[in-house]
């Protein structure tokens, strides 16, 4: 009989928050998946946020990769504090393998953890994927911004009360 050894049973992906020394992978995801990549200093400055997660993918030989981040933080509004989904991204060698909605969901638990009644976030108008993705998850379009990306694409605010 043959029997799976427990750590090859346990090798599914693993969402952990950020460390320093996962930042030049996520820079580097970043730079292929965007037009427009947000600057290395800018995932710096979000390196204490719990809401800023990456995505751990196990190989079968057991080496690890980052797959995909989220960065997500939490503002005070008006006495209720707003959650803000500001990048998801996963590498395009590891899209749809449920990366993408495995971060999404952690990062609103964290931010609803903290605090947060209601999460927004901003997403170009043709991004369909990102958008199915969201509306899963209880995204609803509020409005829309015109000319928001550098591009002159519009971009739509979607947001997801507490739930
Ligand atoms: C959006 C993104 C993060 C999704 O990551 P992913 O790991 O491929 O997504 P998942 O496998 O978890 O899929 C989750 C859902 O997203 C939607 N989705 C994903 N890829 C899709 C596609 N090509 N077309 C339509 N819907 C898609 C589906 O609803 C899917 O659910 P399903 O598998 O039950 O149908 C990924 O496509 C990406 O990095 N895109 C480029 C960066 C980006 O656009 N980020 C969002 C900025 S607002």
């Amino acid at each position: 009989m043959t029997t799976t050894p427990p750590e090859a049973a346990d090798a599914g992906p693993t969402v952990r928050p950020v460390e320093r020394a996962d930042l030049l992978d996520v820079y580097r995801i970043e730079q292929s998946v965007f037009p427009q990549p947000w600057p290395f200093e800018a995932f710096e400055r979000f390196l204490d946020e719990p809401g800023f997660m990456v995505v751990e993918s196990v190989s079968d030989a057991g080496d690890t990769t980052i797959a995909g981040y989220v960065v997500a933080d939490l503002t005070p509004n008006f006495g209720r504090d707003i959650g803000h989904v500001k990048d998801l991204a996963v590498r395009e060698s590891f899209r749809g393998q449920g990366l993408g909605r495995l971060l999404l969901r952690h990062a609103l638990a964290s931010l609803e953890a903290r605090g947060a009644t209601a999460t927004r976030l901003e997403v170009r108008a043709s991004n369909d994927a990102a958008m199915t993705l969201y509306r899963d998850h209880g995204f609803v379009h509020r409005r829309t911004v015109p000319g928001y990306y550098a591009d002159g694409e519009n971009a739509l605010v979607m947001v997801r009360e507490r739930q």
